[in-house]
């Protein structure tokens, strides 16, 4: 059976993006997988995050990865921090990982953005713990959207130059499993932008705690143009917001957006938002009522993600002491 790892950031509410893009197709792959998710809060802090509140977002995080359907008595649920195995490896990633490889990553650009001189070394080098959350567990499949696929790639990259490096084959090759439709989720104010945790607007995403009169309100106000809904996928390649709208009850639906505008083709946004607002609940409030019935219970909620730290610790241990091994520390 082959090993499943992903990871999420518990900074900010995770969103309709994150939950389409990943949280969904974790809940799948449980079906025939070993899954090891990942609550990754020392990837939030390359970021400032307030204590209280990034402790606050772990634990709701874990709620509605919980509500979402990830089981954690059949697969492992836990926080980054609490399994000191990812530090050590990333420190080792970090002298094998180049400086031009990491020059390359466009979300660092994204997010430093003019300003790079005053970010924190951890952004700059996120994508090298990225690489060791994975291959501390030689993990072999990787669930995430479209934003994360050059981080897998690098990934690769440093795992191949591991194995070059020390002449062993340790390290396996990964592989990114991104979904066919919603692997790039956009902002419901501007379809150019992806939906986004740090998007000064809450009214640019649904969030997994909103309820059904919030979400029919947020998509209500979503962007659109004037034009009907065309009847062709062609024809939604120069309208980004319309092309979101369209994706986003496709996926929700488990249909094709060609299926979507069969049904929809020369009406305006009117029916077509409503339907959409219907279909989106139907799937988010369950999961946001059934969040806030974990929140009252969190000593439940510290317990399992205590447990998956200790259950992700004996998968890490061997791994990342041979690691150590083979570079020449002594043990
Ligand atoms: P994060 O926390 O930004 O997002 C979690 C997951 O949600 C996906 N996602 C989206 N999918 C579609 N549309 C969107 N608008 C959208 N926004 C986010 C992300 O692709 C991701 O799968 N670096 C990762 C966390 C991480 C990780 C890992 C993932 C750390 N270590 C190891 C996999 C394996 C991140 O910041 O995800």
């Amino acid at each position: 059976m082959q090993r499943v790892f992903s990871g999420i950031q518990p900074s900010g509410i995770p969103h309709l993006g994150n939950y389409l893009g990943a949280i969904r197709n974790w809940v799948t792959l449980q079906q025939d997988h070993e899954c090891i998710f990942c609550l990754v809060d020392m990837h939030a802090i390359t970021v400032w995050q307030d204590p209280a509140e990034l402790r606050e977002n772990t634990l709701r995080q874990a709620a509605i990865l919980l509500a979402a359907g990830i089981n954690p008595e059949q697969h492992v649920l836990f926080n980054q921090s609490a399994v000191t195995a990812h530090a050590r490896l990333a420190w080792i990633f970090n002298c094998v990982s180049r400086l031009g490889w990491l020059n390359r990553m466009t979300q660092f650009k994204d997010k430093a953005g003019k300003n790079r001189e005053n970010h924190s070394a951890g952004l700059y080098v996120y994508p090298n713990l990225m690489a060791a959350d994975i291959l501390t567990y030689k993990a072999t499949r990787v669930p995430v959207g479209d934003d994360q696929r050059q981080h897998i790639e690098l990934a690769n990259d440093i795992a191949q130059k591991f194995n070059n490096d020390y002449g062993v084959e340790f390290f396996p090759q990964i592989e990114a499993i991104i979904p066919p439709a919603a692997a790039r989720v956009m902002s419901l104010r501007d379809g150019t932008k992806k939906m986004s945790k740090s998007d000064p607007s809450a009214q640019s995403r649904i969030e997994m705690t909103d309820d059904a009169d919030t979400i029919s309100q947020k998509i209500r106000r979503a962007k659109t143009d004037s034009e009907p809904l065309p009847s062709e996928t062609e024809g939604l390649t120069e309208r980004p917001e319309a092309r979101n709208l369209v994706g986003l009850y496709a996926a929700i639906s488990n249909i094709t957006a060609q299926e979507v505008l069969n049904e929809y083709n020369g009406s305006g946004f009117g029916a077509f938002k409503d339907a959409l607002a219907e279909r989106l609940s139907v799937t988010i409030s369950p999961i946001a009522d059934e969040t806030r019935r974990l929140l009252d219970n969190q000593d439940h909620l510290l317990n399992v993600l205590r447990k998956g730290a200790e259950r992700a610790s004996a998968i890490a241990e061997p791994i990342v002491s041979e690691a150590e091994k083979l570079v020449g520390f002594l043990k």
